[in-house]
């Protein structure tokens, strides 16, 4: 620090007058970038705010008439209930079970007039006069499918929560393969390969996930059924065949 006695050149100061200081060159830049922010915050003060959402009114339930596993049913249902939901909650049918309720997992799997679809994709209305088997179908006057059995015979699954979409798909497979229908894994698709291989089944399959990871088994029961080894794979899915 300079002290009283200390002599001053005239010249220094003059210098220091003309070269920028480090707190001058920082009180210019705050003041640049206050100008330069200024246009943004006037912009932002004068967004317009959107209008409010208008809910549309609900439209009011219908009746809807679905046969599920040779049960006719009347529902009062929105025309935007899913036809999971009309299963689950409307006709108490809980064996079909909400795993992700976006297409993805296949716990949903139900047939509709034969064909297994993902029940939590498509809308009860859309399916008003088909033949609907969800798993609760599967069985006959109290006596499991062959398939049922097989899963169980080979410890088929854990937790069991994919298990009505897992037996529900692999009924349908086993129908397709008897119809003839090619995936993607078929070697020539002009005719039916003489049995379902592991590598078919998988493919067929993969649209129902497990998160137990019981794999190997559901194709085992799968092939076991198929192959009917101790189970009749004529007999398999024949239930929900004769219901669609
Ligand atoms: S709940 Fe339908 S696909 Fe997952
Ligand atoms: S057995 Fe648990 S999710 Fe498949």
């Amino acid at each position: 620090m300079a002290t009283d006695n200390e002599c001053h050149d005239p010249g220094d100061e003059a210098a220091a007058l003309h070269q920028p200081s480090r707190r001058r060159f920082l009180q210019s830049a705050a003041a640049a970038a206050t100008v330069g922010a200024a246009p943004n915050l006037r912009a932002q003060a004068q967004t317009p705010v959107a209008p409010p959402v208008q809910t549309p009114a609900p439209v009011p339930p219908r009746p809807v008439e679905l046969n599920v596993n040779g049960r006719a049913y009347t529902l009062q249902l929105e025309p935007r209930v899913t036809l999971l939901d009309a299963l689950r909650e409307y006709a108490g049918l809980m064996g079909t079970k909400k795993g992700c309720d976006r297409g993805q997992c296949g716990a949903c799997t139900v047939i509709a007039n034969g064909r297994r679809i993902n029940s939590c994709l498509t809308l009860a209305v859309m399916h008003e006069g088909e033949t609907i088997t969800t798993v609760e179908g599967l069985a006959s006057n109290g006596a499991l499918s062959p398939l049922q059995r097989a899963f169980i015979e080979h410890d088929a699954f854990q937790c069991g929560y994919c298990t009505p979409g897992q037996l529900c798909s692999a009924t349908a497979l086993l129908q397709e393969y008897r119809n003839g229908t090619a995936s993607v894994v078929t070697a020539d698709v002009r005719k039916r390969p003489a049995k379902l291989s592991d590598d078919e089944i998988r493919e067929r399959m993969s649209g129902n996930l497990c998160r137990c990871g019981a794999y190997a088994n559901i194709v085992a029961a799968i092939r076991a059924a198929h192959e009917g080894s101790g189970q009749d794979a004529n007999a398999a899915g024949a239930h929900s065949h004769d219901n669609a």
